[in-house]
């Protein structure tokens, strides 16, 4: 029997994927740039065993039907990487709260790819860890390296992952997620994806994206606020549009959302560094320079409409806690 216990982070989008060329392999229109969330994580462990199947418990419940199956495709993945045949236990806590506008998936199934690699005994690199991690959900692949992070595009499926393209002390940045809506939404990212060449806007978002990237990229490196709360709307508006322009369309804001909108605006228009981005859900990221978050978060829980402000500011690597070979006496 063979165990081991992996941690990783949550990411925000910076520049957005929305969309797959490969559904299956989960292969995106367009490249993406994420910021990871320290002090959140998925800390998920894999154990391979004699058992019968696969199973799975997320924050002690069992789970089964499509999200086993999610899992056990990837533990499908590493057991032909490492030629091994045995089914594995699975179980995994996040120590945020679910429906928060937080991906689970992309901190889970980065923790997954690392665990169960380690477990299988495969010492898989960076970049082949991240390609596994996409498999499960595109957004993990970023959840795999450290700090500020980049997705590829890329040509083919083995050049399509992450990498880091500045570390986690590089720019203080903050993370103050706006709760608006704790409802669980209900069209999934994995049904957006599938949709989102309905859009008639698509095209145009995706052929532009090089663009964004560039600015996005260049703000981060030279800590460029300003123009980094300009795209970050900008992309998020942009992926918003084709979102609900898409057929069936997709309206993820609810009123509170906009009403963020227009303070956030509103307060960078007035000197604070802050700017939204929004994820496939109501709630808002609100990105700040550090040394204002404690202001902006006040500010942020006297708007009507938001029940709850959570921090975090820039996380590491997907991390392995614990790897063991156990004896099975
Ligand atoms: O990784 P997925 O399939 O959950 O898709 C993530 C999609 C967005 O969160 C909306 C954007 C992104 O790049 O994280």
């Amino acid at each position: 029997m063979t165990t081991a216990t992996a941690q990783s982070h949550p990411n925000i989008a910076a520049i957005k994927y929305w969309g797959n060329r490969d559904n299956a392999l989960r292969l995106p229109v367009n490249g993406s740039i994420s910021m990871n969330l320290g002090g959140l994580y998925a800390r998920t462990t894999v154990t391979f065993s004699a058992s019968k199947n696969d199973a799975l418990s997320i924050n002690n419940h069992a789970v089964i039907g499509k999200g086993l199956e999610r899992v056990s495709y990837i533990l499908d993945l590493v057991r032909s990487m490492a030629n091994i045949k045995e089914k594995a236990e699975v179980s995994s806590e996040n120590n945020f709260p679910a429906g928060a506008g937080i991906a689970s998936s992309a901190a889970a199934f980065a923790a997954l790819a690392l665990a169960a690699s380690k477990a299988a005994g495969l010492n898989l690199s960076e970049p082949e860890l991240s390609r596994l991690a996409r498999r499960g959900s595109g957004s993990a692949s970023r959840s795999i390296p450290a700090g500020f992070v980049e997705w590829r595009v890329g040509a083919s499926e083995e050049d399509s992952y992450a990498f880091s393209i500045a570390p986690v002390g590089h720019w203080n940045l903050v993370d103050c997620v706006a709760i608006v809506s704790v409802a669980h939404k209900k069209t999934g990212s994995t049904e957006g994806h599938a949709i989102a060449g309905t859009s008639p806007l698509q095209n145009t978002r995706v052929a532009d994206t090089p663009r964004r990237l560039d600015i996005c990229r260049r703000a981060i490196l030279t800590r460029d606020f300003e123009s980094f709360a300009n795209i970050i709307e900008h992309d998020s508006d942009m992926m918003h549009a084709v979102m609900m322009t898409s057929n069936p369309p997709l309206m993820y804001w609810q009123p509170a959302t906009v009403g963020i909108f227009h303070a956030v605006r509103d307060w960078r228009s007035k000197g604070l560094p802050v700017g939204y981005t929004v994820d496939a859900g109501a709630n808002v990221h609100i990105m700040c320079l550090g040394d204002y978050a404690k202001e902006v978060e006040t500010k942020l829980r006297e708007l009507p409409g938001v029940s709850d402000v959570l921090v975090a500011g820039v996380g590491g690597a997907a991390q392995v806690i614990e790897s063991a070979l156990r004896s099975t006496l």
